[in-house]
C-alpha cells in the first residue's frame, strides 16, 4: 500500500519489484567478474537450474473465507526473534558489489530487525560489521580454518561481538568448477578481497610473524590455504561446542543420513543448502532433500533451508514442506549491487511484503498452519 499511495504523488519506486528486472539492474552496474561471481555456478548450471525447477513442481493451494486477516509472521529461531522466517545468508566478499559491503548489508538487517549472517569471508572485519549492526540479531558463519588457534580466535571474536549463533559451512573445502569465473581469472580472495577477518585476527597474524615471509601475496594465500582440503570429520564436531556455547548450525547439508549425524553430534540443526548449486554441479535440488530432512530430525532439530528462495511463494512453499525458516541469498546481493543499503533494504522489504501477501491470499494466517497439505505436486 505505501507504493501504491506513493504513485499518488507520481512517485514510484527507486528500484523494481521483479527479482529478474533486479538481477538486470545489478549486471549494468556491476564489471563482469563480480556479476559472473555472483550470479554463476558451478559446471554447466545444471543443480542452480534445478534448485528453481524444484519450486516450480510445487503449488500452493489457496483457501478462502479463512480470516487470514490477523496475520502472524513474527518466529524465534535458536533464541533470535525474526520479524518473519527469513535471515540473510551468509555471502562473502560483499565489496565486489558495492564499495559498502556488508555495512550496507548489516544497516539494512538490522533495520529490519531480520538477522544477518556474517560470512568468514567477509571484506570488512566481524567487529566492524557488528558495530555498523548495532542492536540488530546477527549469526556468524565459520568456514572451519584448518589451524585450531585461528578458529578458536575466530570463534571467540564473533562471541565477543555478539553474534549469537554458528553456522559452519561444510560444502566448500575447496572452490568448484565454476567456469564464469575461470574463465575471467577471477577469484576475490586472491585479489585481497574478502580477507579483513583474516589481517584482524591475532591468532593469524601471529602464525605469519612465526613463519615471516617477503611477498605480501603469501599472507592472503596462506589465509585462502587454510580452508582448502581440510581434514575435517564428524569426530571432530566437539572442537566447536567447546569453543562455542552459543546454537551451532551445519551448513551444507543435503543427505538425510548427515542430517542424523549432526543432531547424533549434539549439533542444534541444519541448514539443507547446496549453496546455491556453486559447488557440485548435478547435485540434487535443494528443495527436493527438504522433506526427508524435515522427516528425520524436524522433531529435534531446527531445520533452515536455502538455495533458490525469490519470492514470498517460494517461502510459503520451503515453510510448508518443513523448513523453520529460509535464507535469502542472491536476491540481497543484486540489491546491495544497486543500490547499497537502500537496494538490501528494498528486496527485504518487497520480500516480507510479498509473503505477507501469499499466507493472505492463500488463506494462512499462521505460519503454524502451513503443512505439506498447503501444497501440490504439480510435474
Ligand atoms: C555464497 N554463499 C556462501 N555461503 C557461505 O556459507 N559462506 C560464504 O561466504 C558464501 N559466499 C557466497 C557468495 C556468493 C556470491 C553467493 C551467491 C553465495 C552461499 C549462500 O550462503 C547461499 O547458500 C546461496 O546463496 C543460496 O542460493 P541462492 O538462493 O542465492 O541461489
Amino acid at each position: 500500500s505505501e507504493i501504491y499511495l506513493n504513485g499518488l504523488n507520481g512517485v514510484v519506486p527507486d528500484f523494481t519489484t521483479d527479482g529478474t528486472a533486479l538481477e538486470a539492474m545489478a549486471r549494468e552496474v556491476l564489471r563482469p567478474e563480480p556479476y559472473g561471481y555472483a550470479a554463476g555456478g558451478a559446471g554447466s548450471g545444471a543443480t542452480m537450474r534445478a534448485n528453481r525447477e524444484a519450486f516450480d513442481h510445487w503449488r500452493i493451494v489457496p483457501r478462502m473465507l479463512t480470516d487470514a486477516t490477523d496475520r502472524q509472521l513474527a518466529t524465534t529461531v535458536l533464541g533470535t526473534e525474526l520479524p518473519a522466517p527469513v535471515l540473510l545468508a551468509p555471502i562473502g566478499v560483499q565489496s565486489i558489489l558495492h564499495e559498502e559491503g556488508e555495512l550496507a548489508t548489516a544497516r539494512a538487517a538490522a533495520a529490519l530487525g531480520v538477522p544477518m549472517v556474517l560470512s568468514t569471508a567477509s571484506s570488512y572485519s566481524l567487529e566492524d560489521v557488528a558495530k555498523a549492526s548495532g542492536a540488530g540479531p546477527r549469526w556468524f558463519q565459520l568456514y572451519w580454518p584448518n589451524d585450531p588457534e585461528v578458529a578458536a580466535s575466530l570463534l571467540q571474536r564473533a562471541k565477543r561481538a555478539g553474534y549469537s549463533a554458528l553456522v559452519v559451512t561444510l560444502d566448500t573445502w575447496t572452490l568448484a568448477w565454476r567456469p564464469s569465473d575461470l574463465d575471467q581469472a577471477f577469484l576475490p580472495f586472491i585479489r585481497g578481497t574478502g580477507i579483513a577477518n583474516a589481517l584482524t585476527d591475532p591468532a593469524f597474524r601471529a602464525l605469519l610473524e612465526r613463519t615471516p615471509e617477503e611477498d605480501p601475496q603469501a599472507a592472503i594465500l596462506r589465509w585462502v590455504g587454510m580452508f582448502t582440503g581440510t581434514d575435517k570429520r564428524w569426530d571432530q564436531l566437539p572442537f566447536l561446542r567447546e569453543h562455542w556455547d552459543g546454537p551451532i548450525l551445519l551448513k551444507g547439508i543435503q543427505h538425510v543420513d548427515d542430517a542424523r549425524r549432526a543432531v547424533e553430534a549434539g549439533m542444534d540443526g541444519v541448514v539443507v543448502s547446496n549453496h546455491g548449486g556453486r559447488q557440485v554441479d548435478g547435485a540434487v535440488a535443494s528443495l527436493d532433500v527438504l522433506p526427508s530432512i524435515v522427516r528425520a530430525i524436524g522433531e529435534r532439530a531446527t531445520v533452515l533451508f536455502d538455495s533458490g528462495i525469490r519470492s514470498g511463494a517460494d517461502v510459503v512453499k520451503a515453510l510448508s514442506l518443513g523448513a523453520n525458516a529460509v535464507l535469502l541469498g542472491r536476491p540481497f546481493a543484486y540489491g546491495l549491487a544497486a543500490g547499497g543499503e537502500s537496494g538490501v533494504r528494498h528486496v527485504l522489504r518487497s520480500l516480507l511484503a510479498d509473503l505477507d501477501l501469499t499466507m493472505a491470499l492463500s488463506g494462512n494466517a499462521r505460519l503454524a498452519g502451513l503443512n505439506p497439505d498447503v501444497l501440490t505436486r504439480s510435474l
